[in-house]
């Protein structure tokens, strides 16, 4: 069985997936790690999203795995890498490449289709898995998914202006929502949630009613 949850940044769809995940005893797969580690592939290797020729060519080399919650990139753990300020900043451009958006689908379809899955992400309800059993679109202010995200920097030991992760969320939303390729969008067949004023456990809750109501067993 697959329940999909797709969003903006910040919106609390990871934490959400992890949690209802576990609850289901459903496995999870967070797909934005999968473009974060491609975008940390390239920074690494110096290619720039403009050099689609060397792209196409070096993306077979990216080998993409998930040990229990951490991504592993060709033996390598990067789950810490792949949430850096740089990674951050180069994220939405390379998502939006076509060969790159291709082969993480499939990638993605292979993985969840072998088991009970939530996956997160922007178009896990849209494209990936447009049949699934049930689908959750989460969203909140900008205001308060920045004040999320300087929280999240801060247990890191990263300080970040308000402002400006504000306007970092107003840019990622705006590349995420317009790129010609499965942009975020809300599935017309939905659950929408908003999540600016609830809780993480009312949110769970939420997600958790649905979910049984569904499979009758409320
Ligand atoms: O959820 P996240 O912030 O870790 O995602 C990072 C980026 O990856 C996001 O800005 C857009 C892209 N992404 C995507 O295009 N499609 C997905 N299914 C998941 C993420």
């Amino acid at each position: 069985m697959i329940i999909t949850i797709d969003g903006p940044a910040g919106s609390g769809k990871s934490t959400m997936a992890k949690r209802l995940a576990r609850r289901l005893g459903f496995r999870f797969l967070n797909t934005g790690a999968m473009y974060r580690a491609v975008t940390l592939y390239l920074l690494r290797a110096g290619i720039e999203v403009s050099e689609r020729e060397k792209i196409q060519k070096i993306l077979p080399e990216i080998h993409l795995e998930f040990a229990g919650e951490n991504i592993i990139m060709n033996g390598e753990d990067v789950s810490l890498a792949i949430r850096s300020q740089e990674v951050e900043k180069h994220v939405s451009a390379v998502s939006s490449l076509r060969e790159v958006r291709e082969r993480l689908v499939e990638l993605q379809r292979e993985i969840a289709s072998c088991g009970d899955y939530v996956l997160e992400g922007r178009d896990t309800g849209t494209v990936v898995f447009p049949d699934a059993f049930c689908k959750f679109y989460l969203d909140a202010s900008v205001e308060e998914r920045a004040k999320r995200r300087q929280k999240e920097l801060s247990e890191r030991g990263e300080y970040h202006d308000l402002d400006y992760l504000k306007k970092e969320i107003e840019r990622r939303d705006k590349l995420d929502t317009t790129r010609e390729i499965a942009p975020l969008m809300k599935p017309p067949d939905a659950v929408v949630i908003e999540t600016t004023s609830l809780s993480p456990d009312e949110v769970e809750e939420r997600l958790y009613q649905e979910v049984m109501k569904r499979r009758g067993e409320l």
